[in-house]
């Protein structure tokens, strides 16, 4: 296992024959670090699996290079899925779609439907075009952390997360830190209409407004999106939501929120992105300077807020309703 600084081509070169050999390939996506393998090999898929602690029923996310190759994983694409393709890839989407026969249940998860995204970061797309080169199809990649744990977003925090179970011909690329800091946004394009899954950077504003309909957060399906576990995304340390906090809490709130006596602040972001950004980090400073708990107040309003309210609810590991 072999940790690249800000890798290079001929890195990015050498990870993409790892993954065509069947090995594992952390990369840097904008949204959070994927833990990659050949989405065709189920042995190399196997080991996503077991290195995650992952239920073998949990479907993942095949990455793709470019819109051009969604017909290779998916078929009967909907029209407004196609819509959504075209605006938002490469970007922070993900669409479930009726599964090609290329899609088997090893990565599904048995389930008729797979997950299809083209990330936007450009260590990312270079993988995955020269991935393509030697004739692989997808790669497979789910966030680069231990099932139910805060998802990565730098390569050092991947190390910490999974390095003890790599193996010598495995790689960790490194592309800094993920300017998003939040997974994709998941729709569910199986059906006539969308259904969003999980909320994430593309927002149901961003989505309503392309497709001039209106798109609802599922409240079911919890079995099979792993964000819908009731505690996910979640540190060491409890994370409650509140405003008042107790001596030597970590705290997190926007930065016009003052830190309570005692408290310590854990992020002063500005901004929903840096919001968003930051979240996961500070849940990893927490639990570094071994803080009991975090107290969190929530962002207002839409847009990015919604995306940020669902990870740190999931963190609660209380249900939202
Ligand atoms: O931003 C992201 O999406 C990151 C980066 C690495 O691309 N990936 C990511 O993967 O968050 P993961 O496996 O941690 O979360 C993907 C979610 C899972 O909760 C999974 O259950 C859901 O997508 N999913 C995948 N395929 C699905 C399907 N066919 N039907 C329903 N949910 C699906
Ligand atoms: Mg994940």
């Amino acid at each position: 296992m072999e940790i690249t600084k800000n890798s290079t081509q001929d890195e990015i070169k050498m990870a993409a024959k790892a993954l065509k050999d069947g090995h594992l390939v952390a990369f840097p996506t904008e949204t959070v670090y994927g833990l990659g393998a050949d989405a065709t090999n189920e042995k190399a898929v196997s080991r996503i699996y077991s290195t995650k602690g992952r239920p073998a029923d949990h479907p993942l996310i095949v990455h793709i290079s470019s819109i051009d190759k969604l017909g290779k994983w998916a078929v009967g694409i909907p029209e407004y899925a196609l819509k959504l393709a075209n605006k938002f890839w490469p970007g922070p989407l993900t669409l479930i779609l009726k599964r090609s026969d290329l899609a088997k249940d090893f990565i599904t998860g048995g389930q008729d439907s797979v997950g299809v995204r083209v990330p936007a970061h450009p260590i990312a797309i270079s993988l995955l075009s020269e991935f393509e080169e030697l004739f692989g199809h997808g790669v497979v990649a789910p966030s680069a952390n231990k099932f139910g744990a805060v998802s990565p977003t730098n390569s050092k925090d991947v190390y910490k997360e999974i390095g003890n179970k790599l193996l010598s011909n495995d790689i960790i690329l490194n592309g800094g830190n993920c300017e998003i800091g939040l997974e994709s946004t998941i729709i569910d394009c199986t059906t006539h209409l969308p259904m969003i899954l999980r909320p994430g950077a593309i927002t149901y504003e961003m989505i309503e407004n392309l497709l001039v309909t209106s798109v609802r957060l599922s409240n079911f399906n919890k079995t099979r999106v792993s964000g819908n576990f009731i505690s996910h995304y979640a540190p060491t340390a409890e994370v409650v939501i509140s405003e008042s906090t107790f001596d030597g809490e970590g705290f997190l709130a926007l930065a016009n929120i003052s830190t309570p006596i005692n408290a310590v602040r854990l992020s002063s972001p500005s901004t929903l992105e840096d919001y968003a950004k930051e979240l996961y980090v500070a849940f990893r400073k927490a639990d570094e300077q071994k803080l009991l708990r975090i107290v969190v107040v929530l962002p207002e309003g839409g847009g990015l807020a919604e995306a940020i309210r669902d990870r740190v609810i999931k963190a609660t590991g209380k249900p939202s309703n």
